[in-house]
């Protein structure tokens, strides 16, 4: 192969891959090569721009961490993960939304029963979260295992302070319980406040350079689980907040948006007296079932 051209290289680098023996592999890298050969030519990409990418990505790399996954957070923020989100989980107009799962999901929470309070320290007003999980025909969901997770009232994750020595400390504002079985779940928490997504590394850079904010408005994190069902992995948006238009990772569906109601002091919900505001939020979801 010689003598490759600016209008036979897209061609050229095809055909290299002809002994590629996964269907599927060849698949997404034949368009994959066309369509950035194709965004090349139609940006008329310099030299020096091209430069600047591989030095913007060799940066996403080198901020990449355990703790930190700014390949993600690129993902999200040019709005692939939800585009990717979205076109896997096509389902029944009456089906709750599926969104991204997002960086701050930690598997092992601890397990809580149902009323329990999942702040474990973390800052924030008392909120108190209620509803059902349902099948689509109206079906209670017994048992169903739901994972929630959420920032607290300065807008971090537990995961991103520096933790305690001891492990089960470093767990706030997350758990997992079980569905009743009428399909009822009930916790107390904090209330989520909206959060700028982290923003000091190249992704930050970017947001910036493009004139973008880097917020998600206020939300809580469900990833629910039931045998004979589709998972489903979604938030919840506080209605009101300033950034349901803008979010910076493109997650906001309309029937995630619920009223997060605000109470004086006074009787909560389990009974206790609170001698501060507090909020109550209710939203019940419905599940898929999953294909045979
Ligand atoms: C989140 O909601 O936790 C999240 C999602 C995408 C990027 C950053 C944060
Ligand atoms: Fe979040």
């Amino acid at each position: 192969m010689r003598n490759i051209n600016e209008d036979t290289i897209t061609q050229a680098v095809l055909a290299a891959m002809s002994d590629c023996t996964s269907d599927r592999l060849r698949t997404v890298m034949t368009s994959l090569v066309q369509h950035l050969h194709s965004f090349a030519r139609d940006v008329k990409l310099t030299e020096s721009e091209w430069l600047y990418a591989i030095n913007f990505l060799t940066d996403v790399g080198h901020i990449t961490d355990e703790k930190r996954q700014e390949f993600v957070l690129l993902s999200d923020t040019l709005g692939l993960s939800m585009l990717v989100t979205t076109q896997n989980n096509r389902k029944p107009a009456e089906c709750t939304e599926a969104t991204v799962l997002g960086p701050f999901f930690v598997a092992g929470a601890p397990e809580f029963s149902n009323g329990d309070d999942i702040a474990n320290g973390a800052a924030g007003l008392p909120c108190f979260v209620t509803g059902h999980v349902r099948g689509l025909s109206g079906e209670p969901v017994a048992n169903a295992v739901i994972e929630v997770w959420q920032s607290d009232e300065d807008g971090f994750y537990d995961v991103q302070y520096d933790g305690p020595p001891d492990a089960q400390a470093q767990f706030q504002a997350r758990g997992r319980l079980r569905t009743l079985p009428d399909g009822l779940f009930h916790f107390r928490s904090i209330l989520a406040e909206a959060y700028p997504i982290p923003h000091d590394g190249p992704v930050g850079r970017m947001l910036d350079a493009l004139g973008r904010h880097p917020w998600r408005p206020a939300h809580l994190h469900f990833w629910i689980d039931a045998p004979g069902y589709e998972p489903l992995i979604t938030h919840v948006f506080r209605n009101g907040d300033k950034y349901l238009d803008s979010d910076a990772v493109f997650g906001v569906r309309s029937t995630l948006i619920v009223d997060w109601v605000e109470h004086p002091p006074g009787v909560a919900p389990d009974g206790s007296q609170m001698d501060t505001p507090f909020y109550t939020l209710e939203y019940n979801f419905v599940l898929n079932p999953s294909k045979l």
